[in-house]
């Protein structure tokens, strides 16, 4: 399941991992009709023949089905079902510098619910200063992920929230000494016993399933491309329209970020440069090959610097890096094309379709899914 060789022969009709799969299909066809979808664009001026508006019509009925949102509450794992009790709880401690050694450090303090769950930073700051060496990545979605970190080295999200509480850079904390400052705040022994109804004391199991749970109540709000997936043909401009028409058909985007969470969930190396071995230093991965998992593009407006490294300031910069700025090497992902090329108004739209995946408010309200008390 993970980063495919290089291969030059049929590179766009291994889509998707698989040969033939639908998603491949699709992605030919959106190849094949892309001048007859454009025709169809007001936009584009051109003559609009009645058959190529029906052609554009029955692909965006298939993308829309494509990127639908799921339906119900997150997923969550048989041996921690998400409680509201859990949820309210995990969002407390998610703020609470209790579980960092010195006492400063919470969770929030990377990962800001005001920016989207991100710091702003290109790299995350390490307790003593200097910087990490990875970007801080947005916490949305994560319920219908498979690994977690850019390298993907953690298997589920309550094995990934204690790694940075005793990493000494990110929070540096022990947990004897978080346990005995926690069981000393009745206030908060009262919101462990309704979370846990079991547990007589906080545990560190119980401080971890917590915080899973708030993470995965974290969903992306609904946006306007939501609204043109169900039907509202007037939710995105024309531009945007032909935006989604690079994304799924010249840009060939669609083929890592699918899906309504826009990520395969799958490690790619897309020709950044940098030392990082990620993937390929992680158990699991193949050695040497320096990929890094698929991100989500829903409410990438906000969550700028990109990338694991954070080396891309905006959107624009990632979109220009696609379109001729990826350096060629045996260990690139066949999905990406060096010779991809997009002129300053493909550029533009590109962009404008990406800003559609975010909600227009921007990142201020911490917005939750699942149950609720
Ligand atoms: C010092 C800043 C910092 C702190 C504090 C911090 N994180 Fe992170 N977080 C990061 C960075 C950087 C990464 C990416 C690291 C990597 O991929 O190697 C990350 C990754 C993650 C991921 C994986 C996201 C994904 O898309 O795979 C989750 C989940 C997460 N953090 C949750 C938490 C929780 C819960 C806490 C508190 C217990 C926390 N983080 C504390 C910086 C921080
Ligand atoms: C081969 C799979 C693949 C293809 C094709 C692809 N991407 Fe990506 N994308 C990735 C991976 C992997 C990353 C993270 C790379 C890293 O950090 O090293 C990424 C990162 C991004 C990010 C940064 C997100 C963040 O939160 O940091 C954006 C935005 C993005 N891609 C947009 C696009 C657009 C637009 C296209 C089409 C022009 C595209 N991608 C094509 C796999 C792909």
């Amino acid at each position: 399941m993970e980063q495919h060789g290089r291969g030059r022969a049929g590179r766009r009709e291994r889509a998707a991992g698989q040969p033939g799969s639908p998603l491949a299909a699709l992605f030919l066809v959106a190849l094949l009709q892309a001048g007859a979808a454009w025709a169809a664009d007001p936009s584009a001026h051109t003559t609009s023949a009645p058959a190529a508006a029906h052609a554009a019509a029955d692909l965006d009925a298939a993308w829309r089905q494509r990127f639908a949102r799921p339906q119900g509450p997150p997923p969550a794992p048989a041996d921690n079902p998400m409680t509201p009790e859990k949820v309210a709880l995990g969002r407390r401690l998610f703020a609470d510098a209790r579980l960092s050694g010195d006492g400063r450090r919470s969770c929030a303090s990377c990962h800001d619910p005001q920016r989207s769950f991100t710091d702003g930073r290109a790299r995350a700051r390490s307790v003593s200063g200097p910087p990490l060496r990875r970007n801080t990545p947005d916490l949305w979605n994560l319920a219908w992920a498979r690994t977690f970190f850019w390298d993907g080295r953690a298997p589920s999200i309550e094995a990934q929230a204690a790694m940075p509480i005793a990493e000494p850079g990110e929070m540096g904390g022990d947990w004897p000494t978080i346990l005995r400052r926690l069981e000393a705040d009745a206030g908060l022994r009262g919101e462990f016993r309704a979370a846990f109804p079991a547990e007589p004391a906080p545990t560190r199991a119980a401080v971890l399933a917590a915080l899973a749970s708030y993470v995965r109540s974290l969903v992306s709000p609904r946006t306007r491309f939501d609204a043109w997936v169900e039907g509202d043909r007037s939710a995105l401009t024309s531009r945007e329209l032909s935006g989604f028409r690079i994304f799924t058909g010249k840009g060939g985007c669609v083929l890592c970020h699918v899906g309504w969470r826009f990520t395969d969930d799958r490690f790619h190396d897309i020709g950044l440069p940098g030392s990082d071995a990620g993937r390929g230093a992680v158990a699991g991965g193949t050695p040497g090959l320096a990929a890094f998992k698929t991100p989500g593009l829903r409410e990438a407006a906000h969550t700028a610097p990109y990338m694991h490294d954070g080396s891309l300031p905006t959107l624009a910069a990632v979109v220009r890096h696609y379109a001729g700025g990826l350096r060629a090497r045996p260990s690139l992902a066949v999905h990406v094309d060096p010779k991809l090329r997009l002129d300053a108004r493909e550029r533009a739209d590109l962009v404008a379709f990406l800003r559609t995946l975010s909600s227009d408010k921007g990142p201020a309200r911490t917005r939750q899914a699942g149950p609720r008390r």
